[in-house]
């Protein structure tokens, strides 16, 4: 039975009664679960005792302009996902609860959080920054895990971790995708039948310029524009960003060296914005 904690105290109670011999592991979501959130979750039961996943649509970190209104929440079906996962439980609070009135604090992380998203979605890694060290400090966790689909979140958040001393163990979970290549993702279901169609061009854009890459190119322009050159093969795709970046600071390079890559893409399809990476060499 996965027990649902409903508010900070629920979750207190429960924390404070978690044995101190057991390795408590956590997931942080925003619901709307698929076989990627899944799959951290098997990770994290792997690797603890205990696990809790966190289910908040957190308002912190949508833009004005964005889909916080419009996002997923079948919180039954999400239930269902949990108790077949083993989860031992979920802590589902809500905003009010979350951020009461007044909160006047935030958690800004300075560089990692600068390029690529953090471009083009001003404010989002604030919020998520701010709202993943309160879940932090309210679950109490010995470990948590993230996926590398969100591979910038990731690294803002080990940044986070190391720089506030967090004392919280960070792991990364594969990309998990659909047949076709396609990465799973919450937002998946808002695409029109034709967009689906053209969204697989996106993983293969990565897969080309991985291509590229053991070929012998390494000059970071010359990859990201193969990479926008997939891209272009569908009229549906409105690119936001194709690039090439350092694995661990996000920092731009003008060649991939021994450091390896990260390929990070991002894009519109409709009015549904989505994202994709991988990492290369550097092993
Ligand atoms: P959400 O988008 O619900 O994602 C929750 C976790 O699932 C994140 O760590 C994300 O990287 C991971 N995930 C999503 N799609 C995945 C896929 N296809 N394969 C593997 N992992 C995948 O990310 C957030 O929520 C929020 O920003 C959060 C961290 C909860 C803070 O609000």
């Amino acid at each position: 039975m996965t027990i649902i904690l409903r508010d900070k105290a629920a979750l207190s109670a429960w924390r404070s009664a978690v044995p101190s011999n057991q390795r408590v592991g956590f997931v942080p979501t925003m619901g709307a679960l698929h076989q990627g959130h899944v799959s951290l979750m098997q990770q994290a039961r792997e690797a603890a005792d205990i696990v809790i996943v966190s289910i908040f649509v957190n308002p912190l970190q949508f833009g004005p302009n964005e889909d916080l209104s419009r996002y997923p929440r079948p919180i039954e079906a999400d239930i269902a996902k949990l108790e077949a996962a083993g989860i031992d439980a979920l802590f589902l609070p809500s905003v009010e609860d979350m951020y009461p009135q007044g909160a006047s604090t935030m958690v800004v992380e300075n560089l990692v959080s600068g390029p690529l998203c953090g471009a083009m979605r001003p404010g989002h890694f604030n919020g998520v920054t701010t709202v993943v060290l309160k879940l932090f400090n309210l679950v109490q966790p010995h470990l948590a895990i993230f996926g590398q689909k969100d591979a910038q979140q990731c690294a803002v958040i080990e940044r986070m971790v190391r720089d506030l001393d967090v004392p919280v163990e960070i792991r990364r979970g594969p990309i998990v995708r659909e047949a076709d290549g396609l990465a799973l993702s919450s937002r998946n279901v808002y695409l029109a039948p034709e967009d689906r169609a053209a969204a697989p061009l996106i993983h293969q854009s990565l897969l080309a310029v991985e291509v590229a890459y053991r070929a012998g190119e390494t000059d970071a322009q010359a990859l990201a524009a193969i990479g926008m050159g997939i891209l272009a093969q569908s009229p549906r795709i409105a690119p936001q960003y194709w690039d090439v970046r350092d694995p661990e600071s996000l920092g731009a390079i003008t060649r991939v060296g021994a450091r390896g890559a990260l390929l990070a893409v991002a894009a519109h399809l409709g009015t549904t914005r989505l994202i994709d990476n991988m990492l290369i060499g550097g092993d």
